[in-house]
């Protein structure tokens, strides 16, 4: 599974970060998400299915 955050949409809301911190992390310039490596790790699919659907901006998208 590959996870990309729009940067466009993404207003900061940190939910995806909370929820799985190994697979996105917050810029420190503004804030927004970015993730870490595209490729999702190991054993973190559920946590990233849970950030996008927790995103309110629906920044969040996936690719099997
Ligand atoms: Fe941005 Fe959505 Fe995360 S707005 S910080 S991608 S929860």
């Amino acid at each position: 599974m590959k996870v990309r955050v729009d940067s466009e949409r993404c207003q900061g809301h940190t939910l995806c970060a909370m929820i799985a911190p190994e697979v996105f992390r917050l810029r420190e310039i503004d804030g927004h998400s970015e993730v870490i490596d595209e490729e999702v790790p190991a054993g973190q699919e559920t946590q990233v299915i849970e950030a996008v659907n927790s995103c309110p901006e629906r920044a969040i998208s996936t690719i099997d």
